[in-house]
């Protein structure tokens, strides 16, 4: 009967959150995006203009401001879906334009912000029986979580995954419009000083670029159940 935590780090649009979305509601499990946390303080960074019509951040200015910025996620029981909350509102379509996409990468690079981020995590984390996708879980976040997995797929794939997202929300950009974006996103991810995107040693590595998202919720599955944990 033992809970683990489960961590699921990645390169963008490689489909972390599909699959950790899936494995807590099979597990019932608690699922943090990280992700939507570095989105919902880049979003309140734009709302309130510490980023220019240039992308230049203030950063001092987004430090200082990081007091006034609440995350938190809502389990909605009629949806059965995880609501991102930033400062009492629901903000999950908000987070997910190319606006925050090519902001995102610069404002989860601040020392600052990633601290805060971090013990949140840790703190919605510290009962186990939880699925956690982002850039840091494994290596920073939950070192010793049971259960690590590092996802790749093709780029190509990730953009056209990453567009039919977009384009399903009425907005729509080209295919190498998109890859390109992510593309900067995974460099700026792993060339960061703090916290870099980096596999762990320990972690497994699930390429989906042919994996159906049932294939792939069902090996996971046996990977747990191999582990021989109750579930
Ligand atoms: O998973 P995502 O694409 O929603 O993440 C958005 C950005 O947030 C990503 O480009 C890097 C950053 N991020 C991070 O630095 N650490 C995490 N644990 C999760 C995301």
């Amino acid at each position: 009967m033992q809970k683990i935590t489960i961590a699921i780090d990645g390169y963008s649009s490689c489909g972390k959150s599909t699959l950790a979305k899936a494995l807590a509601q099979r597990l019932h499990y608690n699922y943090i995006d990280t992700g939507a946390m570095y989105r919902a303080v880049t979003l309140y960074a734009l709302q309130n203009n510490l980023i220019d019509d240039a992308n230049t951040l203030n950063t001092q200015a987004l430090i200082l401001e990081l007091l006034n910025i609440e995350v938190e996620f809502y389990f909605n029981q009629h949806t059965k879906t995880s609501e991102t909350i930033l400062n009492g509102k629901n903000i999950d379509n908000e987070i997910r334009t190319m606006r925050v996409n090519d902001n995102v990468s610069k404002v989860s690079a601040i020392k600052e912000v990633r601290d805060k981020m971090v013990a949140l995590q840790r703190q919605m984390g510290k009962k186990k029986a939880v699925v956690l996708d982002g850039r840091d879980i494994g290596t920073h976040v939950f070192p010793k979580a049971e259960l690590k997995l590092f996802m790749i797929a093709d780029p190509e794939v990730r953009a056209k995954r990453r567009q039919d997202e977009f384009s399903s929300k009425g907005q729509y950009y080209s295919l190498a419009e998109v890859e390109m974006s992510l593309l900067k996103r995974d460099m700026a991810d792993i060339s960061r000083e703090e916290s870099p995107l980096t596999q762990a040693d320990d972690a497994i590595i699930l390429d989906n670029s042919d994996l159906s998202r049932e294939d792939q919720l069902e090996y996971v599955v046996k990977l747990i159940n191999d582990m021989q944990v109750m579930v």
